[in-house]
This record gives structure tokens, C-alpha cells and sequence, in this order.
């Protein structure tokens, strides 16, 4: 099963897929992440910094995924591992869609086809929402700053992943990001373990 946790910077996704490591121990997950560990990861994280030209960006975020797929993700499914990816296509179609915007005539489109025929759809999708004023609070105090982290991006960006959530109710939960750490933890903790029982 693959699930993932999507949101803006600083909706508090990373600390929820750190804590769900220890809390879903007796699974075994495999936890993961996009951009990823990987030398691929690292070129994706020189283009944030670089503010590299934004299709370029997009490419190398794609290459990044195609890299975690093969590496990661379809072994993991292949042995039947429940696979937790902070991040993945999703975010995608929440960021490119706007720092592609202005470059190419249709981002969706593009980001559509450009997936087409090899990504892996996840199960299961976790979206923390929360206003973009607290999210950007959180990401200043940690003092890091990169270039999407912008209270108008990022409003643009919540806006693309809840027309995915609209579009896709099955898949996406969606979550209050302002709540407790704990109570949100709890939750989906809940949720996966009731998924994973089915
Ligand atoms: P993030 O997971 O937040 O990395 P870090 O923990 O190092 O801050 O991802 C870095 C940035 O990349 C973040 O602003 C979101 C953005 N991003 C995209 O624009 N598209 C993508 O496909 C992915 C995976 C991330």
C-alpha cells in the first residue's frame, strides 16, 4: 500500500512522517520521500537554491520520481511493504502547476502527460491544510526561506492541492493542520492501521 503526506512548507508534514516511523514500527513501513536521498535529490534541492530556470526544475523533480519509483517505491510494493512517502506526484501539481505558470501554455496538462503511463497512483493521500500565514510562521522560525516560500505562492499551492482533493475524494484525507501535533498523529495513525487491516 502507498500512502502520502502532502501540504504547504511549514504545514507540519515531515515532523507527522518522522513520528509516524516509531508509531507505526510494528508495520515495518518503508519510509521515504520526495525530492529523495539520492544524487538525483540533491541536483532537485541545487535548482531550489539556484532558482534554476522553472522547467528545468520541473524535469529534474520528475527525473527525481522517476528515480524513487524505481528504487524505492516498486520494490517496496512488489514485497507487499507499506510504503510512506512525505511528499510525492501531488506536489507537483500543487507547485510546478504555479512556477510553471507563464512558461509553458498548460502546466496541468503537461504535468499529466509528462506522468503518464509509469508513475504509481497512491492509495491513500494525506493533505494537512492550514492558513498560509501559521505555515509561513513556522518555516521563518526554522529560518530557512526557499523561493516558494512566499505567502502568495503558497496560497496558490494549497489552492492546487485541494482541486486535486475535490477531484479525488477517495483518495485524499483532508487535514486540519493547526490541530495538535498529537491529535493529528493519532488520526492517522488510526487511519493507516484500519486501511492496512482491510
Ligand atoms: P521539501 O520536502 O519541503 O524539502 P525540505 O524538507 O528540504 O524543505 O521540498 C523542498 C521544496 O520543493 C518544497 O518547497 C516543495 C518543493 N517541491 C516542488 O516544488 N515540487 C515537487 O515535486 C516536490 C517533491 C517538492
Amino acid at each position: 500500500m502507498l500512502i502520502t503526506i502532502e501540504g504547504i512548507d511549514g504545514c507540519g508534514k515531515s515532523s507527522l512522517h518522522e513520528a509516524l516511523t516509531f508509531r507505526l514500527n510494528d508495520l515495518s513501513p518503508v519510509m521515504t520521500r520526495e525530492p529523495g536521498a539520492t544524487w538525483i535529490g540533491d541536483q532537485v534541492r541545487r535548482a531550489i537554491a539556484e532558482q534554476a530556470d522553472p522547467i528545468a526544475e520541473a524535469l529534474l523533480f520528475v527525473a527525481d520520481h522517476a528515480a524513487h519509483l524505481r528504487e524505492v517505491v516498486r520494490p517496496a510494493l512488489a514485497e507487499g511493504r507499506l510504503v510512506i512517502s512525505d511528499r510525492y506526484i501531488d506536489s507537483r501539481f500543487a507547485y510546478q502547476a504555479v512556477s510553471l505558470s507563464g512558461c509553458i501554455p498548460d502546466p496541468l496538462g503537461w504535468l499529466s502527460s509528462v506522468h503518464n503511463g509509469w508513475t504509481i497512483i497512491p492509495d491513500l493521500t494525506f493533505l494537512l491544510v492550514l492558513p498560509v500565514e501559521t505555515a509561513l510562521n513556522r518555516t521563518q522560525k526554522r529560518g530557512s526561506a526557499e523561493h516558494f516560500e512566499k505567502a502568495e505562492v503558497l496560497l496558490q499551492v494549497q489552492n492546487n492541492y485541494l482541486n486535486r482533493a475535490r477531484a479525488e475524494p477517495g483518495r485524499f484525507v483532508i487535514l486540519d493542520g493547526a490541530l495538535s501535533p498529537e491529535t493529528i498523529l493519532s488520526f492517522v495513525e488510526n487511519e493507516i492501521r484500519k486501511r492496512t487491516l482491510k
